[in-house]
């Protein structure tokens, strides 16, 4: 089964909490990255944290919630092989996968209430990526990866 690597900051903590009972009642394999307290935190720490952890384990996923999603996406996505997709809906949760192999999840937990967080992980998990010409477009994203690293 899937590994989950599970973070939030202060924002999102509460939504993390509701997840990882929902995800481990389901029977997934998760590590609580943190934090551990609604004490005000800084989400690229977190981000940091999970993205190298799915990076060493291939297959696995991560999951980061701050109060929108957004700072978390925005970090996560700087981070070379990491394809983090911001979702506040299933279908896109859904596309993420299917279209861009996304292996990072964002939610927003002052965007979406616990059973529309459960119904985009749902689809976030049970989706597989659709491979064929949506590989060369994530090859491309790697070759502009590279290329970024070079010029800095
Ligand atoms: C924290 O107040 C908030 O800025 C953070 O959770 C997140 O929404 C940032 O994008």
């Amino acid at each position: 089964m899937t590994k989950i690597y599970l973070g939030s900051d202060h924002g999102g903590f509460l939504l993390k909490q509701g997840l990882y009972a929902f995800l481990s009642g389901k029977g997934y394999s998760i590590e609580d990255c943190g934090v551990f307290s609604e004490a005000s935190a800084h989400y690229p720490e977190i981000a940091l944290s999970v993205c190298k952890k799915v990076l060493k384990e291939a297959g696995s996923i991560g999951i980061l919630i701050c109060g929108t999603g957004i700072g978390m996406s925005i970090t996560a996505n700087k981070i070379p092989g990491i394809r983090a997709a911001l979702c506040h809906e299933p279908l896109s949760a859904k596309m993420s996968r299917a279209h861009n192999n996304a292996n990072v999840l964002c939610l927003g937990g002052r965007m979406i209430g616990y059973l529309m967080a459960c119904s985009i992980v749902e689809f976030f998990l049970n989706t597989p990526f659709d491979e064929g010409r949506h590989s060369h477009r994530l090859s491309l994203i790697q070759e502009l990866e590279k290329e970024s690293q070079h010029e800095s």
